[in-house]
Parts: C-alpha cells; structure tokens; sequence
C-alpha cells in the first residue's frame, strides 16, 4: 500500500484498519473492488457516480498528500458521518452486507478517530 494511504498515515491498529477496508475503502480510496451488481445496470452507473463523488470529497489512498488543515477537516467529517449514521451509505449497505458497521464497530472506528483528531502530524 502507498505510504499516502490512510492506514500508513497513522498507525492504525488492525482492528480499526479492517473496520475502514470492510465499510470505507470500497467507495473512499484507489481500490475499489467492484462487486458483480456493478455490472447490472443501471445500479453499475449509480455506483460509479458514487465512488466518483466519494473519493472528490474524500480519499482515503491519498490521504497523506493533503494538507494538516485538510486532514484535519476531513476527520471531524468522518466522525460526523459516521456518528450521524450517514456512512456507509446505506443505499450501499443494504446491497453490499459485509459493509455494514455493527455498533461495536462503529464505535471502536469513532473512539480511534477522535485520537487522531488530537494529534498533529507532519506533513
Ligand atoms: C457506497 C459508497 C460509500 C461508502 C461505502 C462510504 N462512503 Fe462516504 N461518501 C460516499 C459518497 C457518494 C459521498 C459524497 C457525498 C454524498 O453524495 O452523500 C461520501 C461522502 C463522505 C464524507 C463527506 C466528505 C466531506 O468532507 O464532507 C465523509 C467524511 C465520508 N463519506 C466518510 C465515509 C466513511 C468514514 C466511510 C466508512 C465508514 C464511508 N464514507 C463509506 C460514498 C461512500
């Protein structure tokens, strides 16, 4: 993986790196795994939108190129999501069932997200 990925950023314990590969990665980075519907249309052209406009708002692979202040930003945004409930979709989540985030999940991905919100990094 690239050293600008989310992962390589900080270090992110195991557990929280597969919680973001299973329910984030899919739609937020430069890996995307497109699963058989994609090649049902029109579901294949929604979710190509959707990752399209996922990783212009946030992507996780080059997360290490953006600026502290962007990290930053983009950090209380996952929070914000993911608390609200509002990521992962859950127009993609009713489809895509391994991507569900059950609230144990949930809550150890927003624990470990505040901790960096603390934290400064170079860059
Ligand atoms: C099915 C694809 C998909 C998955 C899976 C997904 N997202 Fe998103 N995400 C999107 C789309 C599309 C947008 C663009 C905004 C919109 O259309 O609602 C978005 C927007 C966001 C934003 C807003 C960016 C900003 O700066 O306002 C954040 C933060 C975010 N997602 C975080 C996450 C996190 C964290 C996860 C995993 C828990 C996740 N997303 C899973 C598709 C996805």
């Amino acid at each position: 993986m690239l050293s600008t990925e989310f992962v390589n950023v900080y270090e992110v314990p195991e557990n929280v790196q597969q919680i973001l590969l299973n329910s984030c990665y899919n739609c937020h980075s430069n890996n995307t795994n497109y699963p058989w519907y994609s090649y049902v249309q029109p579901i294949g052209l929604l979710l190509e939108n959707h990752i399209y406009k996922a990783k212009a708002e946030l992507n996780l692979s080059e997360f290490g190129d953006y600026s502290v202040r962007k990290q930053r930003s983009k950090l209380k945004s996952m929070i914000s999501q993911i608390e609200k409930g509002e990521m992962p979709m859950t127009s993609y989540t009713f489809i895509h069932r391994e991507a569900r985030l059950p609230p144990e999940d949930k809550n150890k991905l927003i624990d470990y997200l505040k901790t960096l919100k603390n934290t400064s990094h170079e860059n």
